[in-house]
């Protein structure tokens, strides 16, 4: 259709686009802070010292790892999350997660991260899962405490466990809030989305200070990617692609504010905001260019126009001709952006943190590996 000619043809924006078109300001501002790590990241990173971030604490959510685990392997993907490459570069181990009782260890790290959570508690009537950041900020505050008690005991304890100093000179990275966000889609009015979306962030915040209240002080926000182009909001809502990212940009522009706020808040964090819907966006729109191939398609999955059907999804059994056949994935996962229709491929998970890692779409424009300095003009 016109949408996905638009980007086939590799165009530079579309209508829909929200931080370019919509937000004039925050386009000069950002294309400002990219030329900037562009120009001076190397320079300016001169002056600090490695950080040697000891442990990475990861929160937010999702679990086939075909590409890379060769068993499915806790994530929502064919192989590795940007949460996996965060911890390669930065010289550890992958995470376990907190819930994984068998063969877990924290030593550096744990993820707090589940399926279908939100920023906001948890309500019967929202459709998401269960443990939410704030559940997932009780089980932090457990953990900080039991950890210590088990290290004391000894013995094996001491290779499992993180050491106390890891909680405050770790790394806090979060990626969550799109769920929340179109939780609120179905038949609310924008007006009443925005309302849901403070209120959601005036959540997040509180998480952020009772994390600091506990030590933490290295933080990386990632904001919430372009959700009107997955399958499972343009197959289930029938709408053309890009069409609801209103409210989705309207979280990203209020994630923002919450951060710059919280930096006043708490002078001695260093928070680092990634602007992760820009990437998503400028891979799915320059598929080609990239080396993807019909990024709105899933590659995991049946039926439909994108490869998506919410009752048939990656992984689980149909009946054909009386036989139960398993949905698997397509032939070239490597070429695909979007995994299952909802969650991204390694591939395009590897793009998005090459893209990141040096600090050109964050702010400040710091690379991951100096994500514990804070600039003083921050
Ligand atoms: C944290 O982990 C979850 C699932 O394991 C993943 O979906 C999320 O993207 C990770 N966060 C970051 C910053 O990569
Ligand atoms: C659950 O969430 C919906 C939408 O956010 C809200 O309208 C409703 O009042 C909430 N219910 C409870 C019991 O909190
Ligand atoms: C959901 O919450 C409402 C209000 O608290 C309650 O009346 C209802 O029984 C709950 N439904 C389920 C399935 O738990
Ligand atoms: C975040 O907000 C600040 C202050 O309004 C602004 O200077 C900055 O450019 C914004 N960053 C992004 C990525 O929008």
């Amino acid at each position: 259709m016109l949408l996905e000619k638009t980007l086939d043809l590799d165009l530079e924006y579309s209508y829909y686009h929200c931080p370019v078109l919509r937000f004039g300001v925050t386009i000069f501002i950002t294309t400002l802070l990219v030329g900037y790590a562009g120009a001076h990241s190397s320079s300016s990173s001169g002056k600090y010292n490695p950080c040697n971030f000891p442990a990475i604490f990861n929160f937010s959510w999702k679990p086939a790892g075909e590409t890379y685990f060769g068993a499915p392997a806790g994530r929502y993907s064919d192989g590795r999350l940007i949460i996996d490459f965060i911890a390669e570069r930065l010289g550890l181990p992958h995470l376990s997660a907190y819930l994984d009782s068998i063969g877990a260890n924290f030593i550096h790290g744990v993820n707090f991260a589940t399926a279908a959570a939100g920023i906001r508690k948890w309500n019967n009537s929202t459709g998401l899962g269960p443990i939410s950041l704030v559940v997932q900020n009780i089980e932090y505050a457990q953990f900080t405490t039991r950890t210590q008690s088990l290290r004391n005991r000894g013995g094996g304890f001491q290779n499992l466990m993180p050491k106390i100093e890891s909680f405050s000179r770790g790394l806090y990275t979060f990626y969550i809030g799109q769920n929340d966000v179109t939780s609120y889609y179905i038949g609310t009015p924008m007006e009443q989305v925005r309302d849901l979306i403070s209120d959601t962030l005036n959540q997040f915040s509180e998480n952020i200070k009772d994390i600091y209240g506990r030590g933490g002080r290295y933080f990386w926000i990632h904001n919430t990617g372009p959700v009107g182009c997955l399958a499972y909001m343009i197959d289930s809502l029938q709408i053309a692609p890009g069409q609801i990212d209103e409210g989705g940009c309207y979280f990203n522009r209020r994630l923002n504010d919450t951060v710059v706020k919280l930096r006043k808040q708490l002078p001695s964090a260093a928070i680092t905001y990634v602007d992760v819907y820009k990437v998503k966006y400028l891979l799915i729109s320059k598929a080609k260019k990239y080396g993807f191939k019909q990024p709105l398609k899933a590659c995991c999955g049946r039926g439909g126009k994108y490869n998506y059907n919410s009752k048939y999804g990656c992984g689980a059994k149909m009946k054909v001709n009386g036989k139960a056949r398993l949905i698997g994935s397509c032939k070239n996962p490597k070429v695909k952006i979007v995994w299952n229709g909802v969650h991204y491929t390694e591939a395009a998970n590897k793009f998005v943190f090459d893209q990141i890692v040096d600090g050109s779409f964050s702010d400040p424009p710091m690379p991951l590996a100096l994500a514990c300095h804070r600039p003083t003009s921050h």
